[in-house]
């Protein structure tokens, strides 16, 4: 590896059992989106419909992890990335969602995860990272509770298929992302709108969070088992009264609403009353069906948000300002640059005692990156790492439970509506030719985590 200038952190300051990584998703890397009989999922479905994407871009190639992934693998190693989270594409396993299994699609899992421990890498796979299959959402998707039957079934697959090799696994990825986005704002797939959309889905997915790790941990011996929240601190706009019950209520929906669940807590109904009308949702015993006493939290935090009372949001009566608005330095999504949030997440999460262990699942950025002489700078990336990984040493440092890091991502990707705008990588992806080329964060990272 190039050397460079050595940053301050160093990896044994972190214990030699600290897990660095980094996370991918399935549709955001693989491409091959209808090769050897994979279904559509609900992204293909949505990525369909002129002006869901920025340019109308899709996943049908992206960065063509189906066929380069030794390639990709193989760089990993040679940066000393020892941990890959990936996630498993639904309708390449299941075509139709349940019923037949697709032996190409088990193939490749195989293969990648062969691959993985032949070059010592350790995999981290989501079962769920989005991508529902097409034919069960024209049934309702995650608003029918059949999903829940639907759901067991593919589990039950993947834990089969490759449980005697996978130890590390996450049921969901950000349940509040695909819930809120997908079946209240409307603006991920499936492209759902409203409130009746989107409790029964929340109700579900917490079900599903828990079935999955009920699964998992019958079929597979020594699993590692997990979940992952989005989350994100949360600063009241100002010390009005109405900008505090704004910001409470917005933390009880972004920060609480599936993890308390999971832990036989409910759900967080005294900050937010309008969320009483998921009770119509629960059958007996789902509130003890909900419980599951997960191995570690996956967080995965990128911002803070700022929040402020606002008349005009229907049933929260808050809303988000964002970055743009208030002057502050921020990245292509628009999020304010915080690093200190994650040391606020990390205590968060520690706050409740059945949490067992937490591990930063995902953190990372979009910047612009300049190509120069066949480098690619991203200094704003280097340092924003930087800092978050500063944070989780802090945290470490004042006694708080967190036990490992994953950036997001490997390689630059389809970045869901924003298509391929946005870059989190720590590897360009040359969109057009299919090269990759580290970048300079991707050089630091490596030195970090391979620091003595
Ligand atoms: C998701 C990723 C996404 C990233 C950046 C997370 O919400 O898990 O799929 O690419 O954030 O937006």
């Amino acid at each position: 590896m190039p050397k460079g200038n050595s940053s301050k952190l160093c990896a044994k300051d972190f214990g030699e059992n600290f897990v660095w990584g980094v996370a991918t998703a399935a549709h955001q890397i693989e491409g091959a989106y209808d090769k050897h009989n994979k279904g559509k999922s609900i992204w293909d479905a949505f990525s369909l419909k002129k002006g869901n994407i920025y340019q109308n871009q899709n996943g049908n190639i992206s960065c063509d992890f189906y066929h380069r992934y030794k390639e990709d693998i193989l760089l990993m190693k040679s940066m000393g990335i020892q941990n890959f989270r990936f996630s498993i594409s639904w309708t390449r396993i299941l075509p139709n969602g349940v019923g037949k299994i697709n032996e190409k699609g088990i193939q490749f899992y195989n293969d990648v995860i062969n691959f993985c421990l032949k070059c010592d890498i350790t995999p981290w796979v989501t079962l769920y990272h989005w991508d529902l299959p097409q034919v069960l959402e024209e049934q309702g998707g995650w608003v029918n509770r059949k999903i829940l039957e639907w759901f067991k079934e593919y589990v039950t697959v993947c834990a089969t298929s490759f449980g005697d090799r996978v130890k590390n696994w996450m049921v969901l990825n950000e349940p509040m992302v695909f819930t809120g986005a997908g079946y209240f704002l409307g603006v991920h797939a499936p492209g759902k709108k409203g409130l009746k959309q989107f409790l029964p889905a929340v109700h579900h997915a917490v079900l599903c969070q828990a079935i999955g790790g009920r699964v998992l941990r019958s079929l597979v011996n020594n699993a590692n088992i997990g979940t992952t929240f989005s989350c994100s601190q949360i600063t009241p706009y100002s010390t009005k009264k109405k900008d505090i019950v704004a910001a409470k209520k917005a933390d009880a929906i972004l920060n609480r609403l599936f993890i308390e669940p999971s832990l036989g807590m409910g759900y967080p109904l005294e900050d937010v009353p309008v969320l009483k009308r998921i009770l119509k949702f629960l059958e007996p015993e789902d509130k003890e069906n909900s419980v599951f006493n997960f191995d570690f939290i996956g967080v995965q935090n990128y911002t803070r948000e700022v929040v402020k009372h606002s008349f005009l949001v229907p049933y929260l009566r808050a809303k988000i300002i964002k970055a743009s608005k208030r002057n502050v330095k921020k990245t292509l999504m628009d999020w304010e640059v915080y690093p200190p949030s994650l040391y606020n997440m990390i205590v968060h999460f520690n706050s409740y005692p059945n949490v067992k262990k937490v591990i930063i699942t995902e953190n990372g950025a979009a910047f612009t990156d300049a190509v120069i002489d066949n480098k690619i700078k991203d200094e704003d990336r280097k340092a924003y790492l930087e800092d978050c990984v500063k944070e989780v040493k802090r945290a470490r440092g004042k006694g708080f439970k967190v036990d490992g890091y994953f950036v997001w991502t490997f390689t630059d990707n389809f970045e869901w509506a924003e298509g391929y705008y946005p870059r989190f990588g720590l590897v360009h992806v040359d969109f057009k030719t299919q090269k990759r080329r580290i970048k300079d964060s991707g050089f630091w990272y490596s030195r970090l985590i391979t620091s003595t």
